[in-house]
């Protein structure tokens, strides 16, 4: 191991700086809304890229505005990397991402002040846009990072209120000049990639359980639909003369709860975002826009569930007399982590007194990317009630003390390979 086996970070200054990010886009009920690339995304990567300095971390930004901070080692070479994603949802907690680039930061900051030089450098990442929700797809940053993504294309990106990725990434001072997306960033820019995350599911609470091995992170799909049919009035259109693009709507979101539920297993479905023209009470919606989430660990289960929801579409089409397009906006077939580092993960955390399980992970995460190009884990730690995507998302302190120190002695581990 390390042979710094006694060294472990300092908790109030790591839970100082969650709580002074949180402080940026704060909303009520103590989230935060700092949707990407965003006026408060750029307060955030302000905040954190002043830290990384402050640390004598070397800053580069690339050209879709990941950043990262590097800590040269010993010897020349790929860094062993950790970080995560700064950015929120609309209605987001102040964990999910925040605590991985935090934790991050903790460790060099523990590092430095035990003198201590690892033999490969150490890399903290801050990812452009994991969450996806102002502009498709999610962990865009770290997919364009790995060269999964043009980035002529991700930069053309048009978002939920209008906007593009590449006018708000120059807009907000975070178009970088670093290379990304080229082959000069794959396999050897990244000796290995951890990330700490929050579970944000309830499995680790409910077992009792403090440290999560990721084995893989399922598959996700992402569809808009648009629904095209004719306004009428409320009052006077007899039901079997409507073309109701409301209805149609309504009726997509029922048949995603249905397959799931028929499914069963893994599968889970959601329509999350909805609109309606003219969305007037007593007139019949000629337009409906709306999301469907997809997700399974497996993914020929995944596929017979974009298969049965296609065909009702195109039944329902037919059936209401409307016109549906459906675009894809994001699809991730399911990843395994490294067997090696699940195990390196799993076995650190015992002989830290942690209690361990092994798991998947429910949501999208930058390590799913990073472990395109390189041996790729993640560290969980339990989130209250399972809750997340929520103001109220909260994991408990000693848990993130656990997984930050873990989260130490594994990039050691790492950077002296
Ligand atoms: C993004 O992180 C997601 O899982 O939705
Ligand atoms: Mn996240
Ligand atoms: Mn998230």
């Amino acid at each position: 191991m390390s042979g710094h086996d006694a060294l472990r970070i300092d908790l109030d200054r790591l839970l100082g700086r969650l709580d002074a990010l949180a402080q940026v886009g704060a909303i009520e009920g103590g989230g935060v809304c700092r949707l990407a690339l965003t006026d408060a995304d750029r307060a955030g990567r302000d905040l954190v890229t002043g830290w990384m300095r402050d640390l004598g971390l070397r800053v580069s930004i690339d050209a879709i505005g990941n950043v990262v901070g590097l800590r040269p080692g010993r010897r020349e070479g790929a860094p062993v990397m950790t970080g995560s994603h700064i950015d929120t949802v609309r209605t987001g907690g102040r964990y999910d991402g925040n605590l991985g680039v935090m934790a991050g930061l903790e460790v060099v900051r523990t590092l430095n002040d035990a003198g201590i030089e690892t033999d490969f450098p150490l890399a903290v990442a801050v990812f452009t846009n994991e969450e996806g929700a102002r502009f498709a797809p999610d962990m865009m940053g770290s997919l364009v990072y790995v060269g999964g993504l043009p980035l002529a294309e991700a930069l053309a990106t048009v978002g939920i209120d209008g906007a593009t990725v590449g006018d708000e990434l120059a807009r907000i001072g975070y178009a970088g000049d670093a290379p990304c997306g080229s082959p000069a960033v794959r396999a050897p820019a990244v000796r290995a990639y951890v990330e700490l995350h929050v579970e944000q599911g309830p499995v680790l609470e409910a077992e009792g359980v403090t440290i999560g091995a990721v084995e893989g992170v399922q598959g996700i799909s992402w569809t808009e639909y648009t629904i095209r049919g004719v306004s009428n009035h409320a009052g006077t259109t007899p039901m079997r003369m409507r073309h109701d693009a409301g209805f149609a709507a309504g009726a997509i979101a029922a048949e995603v709860r249905r397959i799931a539920a028929e499914m069963g297993g893994d599968q889970v479905g959601t329509v999350g975002a909805l609109t309606l023209e003219p969305n007037l009470i007593n007139v019949v919606p000629h337009t409906a826009v709306l999301t469907v989430d997809l997700r399974n660990t497996d993914e020929e289960a995944l596929r017979e569930a974009e298969r049965r929801l296609a065909a009702f579409v195109a039944a329902l089409a037919e059936s209401e007399g409307v016109g549906i397009v459906a675009r894809r906006l994001a699809r991730f077939e399911p990843v395994a982590f490294d067997p090696a580092m699940v195990a390196k993960v799993e076995a650190l955390a015992q002989r830290q007194g942690r209690s361990v399980r092994r798991m998947p992970s429910g949501a999208g995460h930058d390590a799913q990317m990073l472990a395109r190009i390189c041996p790729a884990g993640m560290i969980f730690v339990p989130s209250a009630g399972g809750v997340s995507h929520n103001v109220r998302e909260f994991t408990a302190t000693e848990d993130i003390r656990a997984g930050a120190d873990l989260l130490l002695h594994l990039l050691l581990d790492l950077a002296n390979g």
